[in-house]
């Protein structure tokens, strides 16, 4: 049982329209019952012996944060604990947008409400929209502040008007806590720069090179290309300040105490403004420790787990999302482990899953696909996971060597065809995307580019090749339809439902142009919007596919998270086979052809399985019946099965 069970346990049936002194007593409750884990959590962070008073201060902080929450959002954590892991229904369908460049503000993105309605979204996540430096500040996550809303995107007032229609119409909300760095724009930095010491040491800074010499030897970089190095020397406070990953994001020191407490604050604040998940970015980043790549840290672990347990105490309807591109083992662990197992986060995006279909598009194999998720370790039942094609970032290849090396390639050699692939060094390949970060002392890159441009859809109309449009427009088709019957909240990223190309337009503007990520990050297209209704445009074969997956979904309610996955050998390299559900009248049965050639089923088998009877075959997709030939079914390339039983 997680905290929040127990929470659940002791809050009972909830009174019909409890008063405040009721919520108050439902308050001491939570923070009774996570008393001594948070307190070990603190201590082991922050050493009693120096420490008490902090803790105390922090208990008291809980009360007053828990004040500041308005009724209405206390009540639906009430509902939503009463309910149970909420954000495990099939129901939610997400989509990942920059409210600028989708809506150009906050005003704007409400009156795209119809829209998401139309589509099925009812699950946003908002990139930052948080004040930020003017020049270049990382698309957002440079932050100048964690609570104000900045004025290119509209005021505070026009969030707060966002949140309550969200939440008149059930649409979740997401938004980023930038929880690793602040920009070197923001109030504490300020200070720091003018060599208040108290903030100097929000911050990891030395008068120095010595220590940011000894952390350099083991700190790996995130940004080699642009920022290379982990340190920045800031002439004015005449120290060097960490930064991980750009210059001017300086890395919050979480040894002080104080970092933490004032951080809450933040963090509680945005989940008063209505917001149902946070997005933790970069949390693998949160602790460091010279001799280490100070990368998921154990104190990084707890340090979450803090976090949670204290938002738990005083807003439990709101969850968090682990924003961790690590590898697979590493990525489950932030869901909590041993005593905080499901204490931690609740949901983690599922990042090998995703570099594995964009493998399985480019070897038109599903061997490591196969391989990674069989040995993907179990999560705990009350967390899930975000499934997604794309997103803002790069695609990275961190596959384990280990599984490219057991199916007989050289894991170098593999990562380079995998490049090549899909950043236009291969004349056959029909991908058009970019290569992010190389390095070319280590030949290391990742992969950015849309999705209907990595799967070809515009090197097909550049050529005005037909089948290469259909054939980008099934593989569109195919990805995202794995990903609606996986377990987890599909998120679909804005412009992926009408086939967005590539944007070079970033390369033209100095802010953005040393980053390629931005060739996904495009502007919506209303023009195509507008012509959905037009049979016979990819735009619109594209949308339509999306959409009426979506509403499958919706009414699959095997396909709540509910650990009902079970992944079948078909025998064939080409073809990913998995059921969701127990074999039960409802399940249902997902294939998945990757090769540009039709595959065979074997039909006695799908009969075994209960998904053929008297030769015929119920694919939800593709409606109708349909009959097998031969004793096989007929898979064309790149085509996609949801099948039920009949
Ligand atoms: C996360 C974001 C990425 C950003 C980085 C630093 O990984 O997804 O876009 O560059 O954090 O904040």
């Amino acid at each position: 049982m997680n905290q929040a069970a127990i929470h659940r346990a002791l809050q009972g049936h909830i009174q019909k329209d409890p008063g405040a002194a009721e919520l108050k007593r439902l308050f001491e409750k939570r923070l009774a019952a996570n008393f001594t884990l948070l307190q070990s959590l603190f201590f082991s962070l922050y050493p009693e012996s120096a420490h008490r008073e902090t803790f105390f201060r922090l208990q008291d902080q809980l009360y007053s944060l828990f004040k500041k929450r308005s009724r209405d959002l206390k009540l639906q954590d009430l509902r939503r604990l009463e309910e149970g892991n909420w954000y495990q229904s099939e129901k939610w369908v997400g989509m990942q947008l920059y409210v600028d460049r989708f809506s150009g503000t906050l005003k704007g993105l409400e009156e795209k409400l119809p829209y998401f309605e139309k589509l099925g979204i009812n699950f946003l996540h908002l990139m930052p929209i948080n004040k930020r430096p003017k020049g270049p500040n990382d698309g957002g996550y440079a932050v100048n502040s964690y609570t104000e809303v900045d004025p290119a995107f509209g005021q505070d007032r026009d969030l707060a008007r966002l949140t309550s229609s969200f939440r008149e119409k059930g649409i979740c909300l997401m938004l980023d806590f930038v929880v690793n760095h602040t920009s070197d724009e923001f109030a504490w930095a300020k200070r720091a720069r003018k060599g208040d010491s108290e903030f100097q040491a929000y911050y990891y800074t030395y008068p120095d090179r010595s220590i940011p010499d000894l952390f350099e030897e083991s700190l790996p970089e995130v940004f080699p290309e642009t920022s290379p190095g982990n340190f920045t020397y800031i002439p004015e406070m005449q120290r060097w300040v960490m930064t991980v990953f750009n210059t001017y994001q300086w890395d919050l020191n979480y040894t002080n105490p104080r970092v933490f407490l004032s951080m809450l604050e933040n963090l509680v604040e945005l989940a008063n403004k209505g917001v149902d998940v946070v997005r933790f970015d970069a949390l693998a980043f949160l602790w460091k420790k010279i001799g280490t790549d100070s990368q998921n840290l154990p104190e990084a672990h707890r340090l979450v787990s803090l976090f949670r347990l204290c938002l738990q105490v005083v807003a439990p309807g709101v969850i968090i999302l682990a924003e961790a591109i690590v590898a697979p083992h590493e990525i489950v662990r932030y869901f909590g482990e041993g005593a905080l197992e499901g204490n931690e986060c609740e949901i983690a995006y599922n990042a090998t899953f995703m570099a594995c279909l964009w493998n399985s598009v480019a070897t038109k194999k599903t061997l490591l696909l196969n391989r990674s998720l069989r040995a993907m370790p179990p999560k705990p039942d009350p967390c899930t996971w975000i499934n997604y094609v794309r997103c803002h970032d790069d695609i990275g290849l961190g596959f384990d060597d280990a599984h490219i090396a057991a199916l007989g390639w050289d894991p170098g050699l593999h990562r380079r065809f995998l490049l090549d692939y899909f950043c236009q060094r291969l004349d056959w390949s029909p991908a058009k995307g970019a290569v992010f970060m190389y390095n070319p002392l280590t030949g290391d890159g990742r992969i950015t580019g849309s999705t209907a441009s990595l799967l070809g859809l515009e090197k097909a109309l550049e050529e005005h090749n037909a089948a290469g449009i259909t054939d980008a427009i099934s593989k569109i088709g195919l990805l995202y339809g794995i990903v609606f019957a996986s377990p987890g909240i599909p998120l679909v990223y804005a412009g992926d439902e009408i086939g967005m190309l590539n944007d070079y337009s970033y390369r033209g503007d100095p802010d953005k142009s040393d980053d390629s990520r931005w060739i996904n990050r495009p502007v919506h297209d209303w023009e195509t919007v507008s012509h959905l209704e037009k049979e016979g445009t990819h735009a619109s074969e594209i949308y339509r596919n999306i959409q009426k997956l979506i509403s499958l979904r919706k009414e699959l309610p095997i396909l709540a998270d509910q650990d009902n996955t079970r992944l079948h050998d078909a025998g064939n390299e080409h073809l990913l086979v998995f059921e969701r559900g127990s074999g039960e009248a409802d399940s249902l049965l997902v294939v998945a052809n990757f090769d540009s050639s039709a595959q065979v089923l074997n039909a006695s088998w799908l009969t075994a399985l209960g998904y053929v009877k008297n030769g015929e075959y119920r694919n939800l997709i593709d409606e109708g019946s349909k009959g097998i030939r031969s004793g096989l079914l007929e898979l064309p390339p790149y085509e996609l099965l949801w099948l039920v039983k009949i």
